[in-house]
């Protein structure tokens, strides 16, 4: 059963991600999205349980990790704000075959008041995927989501460090950029907060320290149990040209993609972390 119901007015909690939204819809065909989900799904797929796996996808966006999971057999609660994303979701939704449409709902709802969504179960898998850069602080998130990981569960976070948020404008060459996002980091690092960026698709965004947020995590019993980079070489380029047309040359780009965001040092220049969350069995 597909649950989508029309609560358009539920707040987004202080989400930037709004100015973001036509150049995040409009590239999602281009590489830089291609190689992102990819790559997620093959790196969540080494700490998956067996199906059917309970999972809560949050912020949920236009359902590419939802349905995915779906496929192969998960049941998923898709929790999303945004009315014009759900409306992509369900788009995506539509187009898969029945027995993937029932195993997915999809609700309106947000960080800051999940239980209105989920009532309050939890799940062997929770996701937050490209998302923690648009909300003002880690920590009651990251206690948020812990509460809905199940025993021995996980949470999957996808975040922007401010490694990659210094690194990106070095290794574009845009050195007056890069210069200024130093500044940033050194002036919020003297002010006691999270350093801040405007990202590829025009929106504005945190960046979070790594040690900070695994230690949030595990302040909330979440144990850090792999971590890997996503989009490392593919990143620099200026423009986000569409996939190589020719599947081999794709096929390739994506295997390399994988061992660079599972080795060091290589992996600490990701674009995105995506950190494997454990919470202690029973
Ligand atoms: C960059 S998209 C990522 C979508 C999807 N998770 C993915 O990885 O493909 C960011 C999503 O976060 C959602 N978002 C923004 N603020 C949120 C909040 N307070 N609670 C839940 N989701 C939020 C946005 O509406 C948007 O769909």
């Amino acid at each position: 059963m597909v649950n989508v119901p029309d609560a358009g007015g539920v707040p987004a909690a202080g989400g930037t991600f709004g100015d973001g939204r036509p150049g995040w819809l409009g590239g999602l065909g281009q590489v830089r999205n291609v190689v992102r989900q990819e790559l997620i799904a093959r790196q969540l797929g080494r700490h998956l349980p067996a199906a059917p796996a309970r999972v809560l996808d949050v912020g949920a966006g236009q359902g590419t990790q939802s349905i995915r999971l779906a496929r192969a057999g998960h049941l998923v609660l898709a929790v999303e704000p945004d009315p014009d994303m759900r409306d992509a979701f369900a788009d995506a939704l539509r187009a898969e075959p029945a027995e993937v449409r029932r195993r997915v709902t999809l609700r309106a709802g947000s960080v800051g008041s999940l239980g209105a969504a989920t009532g309050g179960a939890r799940y062997d898998v929770v996701l937050l995927l490209g998302v923690l850069m648009y909300l003002q602080a880690s920590e009651p998130v990251v206690a948020e989501l812990a509460a809905h990981v199940a025993p021995g569960g996980f949470l999957a976070l996808a975040a922007r460090t401010t490694t990659s948020a210094l690194w990106r404008p070095a290794a574009r060459q845009d050195w007056r950029a890069a210069l200024a996002a130093f500044a940033e980091h050194d002036r919020a690092l003297a002010e006691g907060r999270d350093m801040r960026y405007r990202n590829e698709i025009g929106a504005p965004a945190r960046a979070d320290d790594f040690g900070g947020l695994t230690a949030a995590a595990a302040a909330h019993g979440l144990l850090l149990e792999r971590w890997y980079g996503v989009r490392i070489a593919v990143d620099p380029a200026e423009l986000d040209p569409p996939p190589p047309a020719d599947p081999a040359e794709l096929a390739a780009l994506l295997d390399v993609e994988e061992r660079l965001g599972a080795t060091d040092p290589y992996r600490q220049l990701g674009q995105l972390t995506h950190l494997i969350l454990r919470s202690r069995s029973g």
